[in-house]
C-alpha cells in the first residue's frame, strides 16, 4: 500500500477509523472526512497528524464536500487511488411510526453520499487511469425489523455498486461493496442487552464481529487480491446469513 492515496468518508470512529488504521500501519497515505471536527482533528493528531493522516471535515451527502474532500487529497498528494464510503448514521424505528425525514436523512447518507462521493473520485481514477471504491451495504439489506429506511439504503447501494463497476470497468475504476454483519461500534451500542444475545445465538461464529477484522476486507479489496474483482458484494457476517 506505499504508493497508494486512500480517502475514507466518516473515518474518525468505528468501522472507518479502523480502515484507517489497516491502511495506515501498510504505509498507505490516508486521508479520513467525518461531520464530527472534535472527532476528526484528535484523531489526525493521534494518527501523526496532516503528512500521515489527513483529516478533512466533510458531509458525505453533501455535492460540494464531495468534491471538496477529492480535491483536498489531490492537491496534498496528487492522486487517489481508494475511495472508502463508509459515512453512516441509523434512525430506527418501526416502519409505521418512522418519520419522513429520518427515511430521508438515512437514505441520503448511506445511498446519494455514496454516489456523489463515486462520481467526485471517479474524475480523478479516470484522469490517472484507475482505482479503487469500496461501498459500505450491511446483512441488514436483506431486510431488517426497524431499518426500513436503512435496509433499502443498503439495498440500494448494492445497485449501486453494481452499476458503477460495468460503467466504469473501461476506467480501470474496480467498484465493490462489503456487507458488515453485527459490528462492535458506537452503531451497534444502543442495541438492548437482550437484543444482542438473541443475535449472538444466531451468529455461528457466536459473537460481534470487530472493526479490524471488517477493516483487513477493505485491504484485500483494496490491494492485489482485488485485481480481478468488480461489482461484487463481500460479507463479513460471522456466517448469520449462511443459512438464508
Ligand atoms: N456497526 C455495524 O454493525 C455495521 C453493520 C453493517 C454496516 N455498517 C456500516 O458501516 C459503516 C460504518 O459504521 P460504524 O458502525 O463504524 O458507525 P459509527 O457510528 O461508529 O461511525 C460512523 C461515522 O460516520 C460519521 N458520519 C455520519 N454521517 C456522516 C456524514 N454525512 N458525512 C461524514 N461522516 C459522517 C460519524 O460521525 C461517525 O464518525 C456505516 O456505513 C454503517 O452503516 C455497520
Amino acid at each position: 500500500m506505499r504508493e497508494k492515496t486512500v480517502l475514507v468518508t466518516g473515518g474518525a470512529r468505528g468501522i472507518g477509523a479502523a480502515v484507517c488504521d489497516a491502511f495506515l500501519a501498510r504505509g498507505a497515505r490516508t486521508a479520513f472526512t467525518d461531520i464530527d471536527e472534535e472527532v476528526g482533528k484528535a484523531r489526525e493528531v493521534e494518527l501523526g497528524g496532516r503528512e500521515k493522516a489527513l483529516f478533512i471535515k466533510a458531509d458525505a451527502s453533501d455535492k460540494g464536500d464531495a468534491e471538496r474532500m477529492v480535491a483536498e487529497v489531490v492537491s496534498a498528494w496528487g492522486r487517489l487511488d481508494v475511495l472508502v464510503n463508509n459515512a453512516g448514521i441509523t434512525r430506527d424505528a418501526l416502519c409505521a411510526r418512522m418519520e419522513e425525514g429520518d427515511f430521508d436523512s438515512v437514505v441520503r447518507i448511506h445511498l446519494k453520499g455514496a454516489w456523489l462521493c463515486a462520481k467526485a473520485a471517479h474524475k480523478q481514477m479516470r484522469a490517472q487511469g484507475g482505482g479503487r471504491i469500496i461501498n459500505t451495504s450491511s446483512v441488514s439489506a436483506l431486510g431488517n425489523v426497524g431499518q426500513a429506511n436503512y435496509a433499502a439504503a443498503k439495498a440500494g447501494v448494492i445497485g449501486l455498486t453494481k452499476t458503477l463497476a460495468l460503467e466504469w470497468a473501461r476506467y480501470n475504476i474496480l467498484v465493490n461493496a462489503v456487507m458488515p454483519g453485527f459490528i462492535d461500534t458506537r452503531m451497534t451500542v444502543p442495541l438492548p442487552e437482550k437484543v444482542k444475545a438473541m443475535l449472538i445465538e444466531k451468529i455461528p461464529l457466536g459473537r460481534f464481529g470487530k472493526p479490524e477484522e471488517l477493516a483487513r476486507l477493505h485491504l484485500f479489496l483494496a490491494g492485489e487480491g482485488g485485481d480481478y474483482i468488480t461489482g461484487q458484494v463481500l460479507c463479513a457476517d460471522g456466517g448469520l446469513t449462511a443459512g438464508f
